[in-house]
């Protein structure tokens, strides 16, 4: 007996089953188009893309565990957050979705703080509004493409746009509505306050329900078209960082994990829906009933290696580079790297900050050009712990998960910088893990999230920190500091260039 956990990613949608123990069987990842970029901070993938990889992701890996659609008992689905899909009154799509770190909507949050007041925002959603988040890309299309406005029936997120298409059931869940603006965080449901002051008709937006919640099964269509049995039982799941943090076992205080994916987030578990006062931090739902969570994300945290790869050092890996960075010295020779190639989110919230290098001179060589980019997304990253810190949240360990946290030359570099003890676990599947154990709890496998965790997660591996290192990181970081508030300037006058 199985249970299937999909995460449609940025890269890619995989798919994962575990067994009653929650053990992983198989996996399978089929990969997504490229995300278009039309204009610098312009970021689309085509939702009808995501669904031909969830439905390969889903073959692939019963094929892989040699298993058929009557051995899954339950599903739970996971997925890149806060993106725009947005369907007719036939549900097909009408344009490309606005992805996560896609940033062109200021003009429309600055719209929203006028029209709904900076305070209100924050007292009816928890939060700011950010240019990533959902309801300021529904008003750029509003905006900039009245004629496909004027056909939106719903918004859904991207896995609930799979979702769609496998139950045919219009359904979000807590933690990946709260990354829409449009949703209260505190009381758990649609902001009718929002929706109302900007005249939003309700219809519009799908049911939500608890993450570990039934949100409705497998169609005929969906099983013919996967492989699945019909009838199976769909769990809400949880936005990649909320599942991530499931798998992580990020579901009492004191654990806090880094996953380093094309973003990188520091997430936190909480009782209560506590929140940063600059809104610096996300403060969304839990997909543990009753809990909350906060985070802080890094727009470019393995997208600054993705880019360095791609652009710099085509062929080579992403193991030959952290490899070569390593033996550069700590410091790199007094390079700093910014991470803000999609602006920034945590501390900085500006979509115009850039990314680059500060400090190059004609010693530098390609080994400290790689760590100082990773001493920049790990600065980056503690920034973000913090203002978790500072919030009050305890911090007593960090579990680390992605694809950067792979690497054991990166796991030491967090230990240091963060002067926190770094444990890896040993499943290391992240979201499509957690989604797996949402839909254990969805079907009554375990009772409950934090009962499912302490089953299934086990630690394998841990990095203390080094007490020399962390305090050189310690006056390093306090440089990285200084530089973005000396830039920001800068920043706006190139943003004037119209680039
Ligand atoms: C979280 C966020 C990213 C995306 C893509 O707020 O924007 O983590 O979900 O992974």
């Amino acid at each position: 007996m199985y249970w299937l956990g999909i995460d449609i990613g940025t890269g890619g949608s995989r798919a994962l089953l575990v067994n009653e123990a929650g053990k992983v069987a198989a996996d399978f990842t089929a990969p997504h188009e490229e995300m278009r970029m039309e204009r610098p901070l312009w970021a689309e993938q085509r939702p009808e893309n995501w669904w031909d990889a969830a439905q390969a992701a889903i073959r692939g890996v019963l094929a892989a565990a040699q298993a058929s659609g009557g051995d899954v008992r339950g599903i739970g689905l996971s997925g890149q957050m806060h993106g725009l899909v947005i369907l007719d009154e036939n549900n097909d799509v009408i344009r490309p979705a606005l992805i996560w770190c896609d940033q062109r909507s200021q003009n429309q949050v600055d719209w929203i703080n006028q029209t709904v007041g900076k305070e209100n925002v924050l007292a009816y959603t928890a939060n700011p509004v950010l240019t990533g988040f959902t309801l300021p890309k529904l008003l750029w299309v509003r905006d900039n493409e009245p004629h496909n406005f004027g056909r939106v029936r719903k918004v859904l997120l991207p896995k609930d746009y799979v979702r769609f298409q496998l139950t045919g059931e219009y359904a979000s869940e807590v933690s990946d509505a709260s990354g829409t603006a449009l949703f209260d965080v505190v009381t758990r449901r649609w902001s009718a306050d929002m929706l109302e002051r900007l005249k939003l008709d309700r219809d519009i937006l799908p049911a939500v329900y608890e993450s570990s919640d039934i949100t409705g099964v497998i169609s005929e269509e969906a099983a013919a078209a996967t492989g699945l049995k019909a009838g199976t039982p769909v769990a809400g799941g949880g936005g990649d960082q909320a599942a991530s943090a499931v798998g992580n076992g990020i579901v009492e205080p004191g654990i806090v994990s880094c996953t380093l994916g094309t973003s990188g987030v520091v997430f936190a578990h909480m009782d209560r829906p506590l929140y940063d006062r600059h809104g610096r931090v996300h403060t969304f739902c839990h997909a543990v009933r009753g809990a909350w969570h906060v985070m802080g994300v890094t727009q470019g945290a393995g997208l600054s290696l993705q880019w360095f790869r791609n652009q710099l050092a085509p062929g080579t890996d992403y193991d030959t580079l952290t490899a070569e960075a390593a033996t550069a010295p700590a410091g790199a020779h007094g390079l700093f790297w910014l991470p803000y190639l999609m602006g920034e989110r945590t501390p900085h919230l500006d979509a115009t900050a850039r990314g680059g290098w500060i400090g190059l001179t004609a010693k530098h060589q390609r080994a400290d050009v790689v760590r100082a980019l990773l001493e920049g997304v790990s600065y980056s990253q503690k920034d973000c712990l913090d203002v978790i810190e500072q919030m009050g949240v305890p911090v007593e360990q960090v579990r680390v998960s992605g694809g950067g946290a792979r690497s054991p030359f990166w796991r030491q570099l967090l230990a240091d910088i963060f002067a926190k003890k770094v444990i890896t676990l040993e499943t290391q599947e992240g979201s499509a893990y957690g989604a797996a154990l949402l839909g254990m709890v969805g079907t009554g496998a375990f009772s409950s999230v934090p009962e499912a965790c302490r089953a299934a997660i086990r630690e394998t591996d841990s990095v203390r920190p080094r007490p020399h290192e962390s305090q050189q990181y310690q006056r390093g970081h306090e440089v990285y500091r200084s530089l973005y508030p000396i830039l920001k300037p800068v920043f706006g006058l190139i943003q004037n260039l119209g680039h």
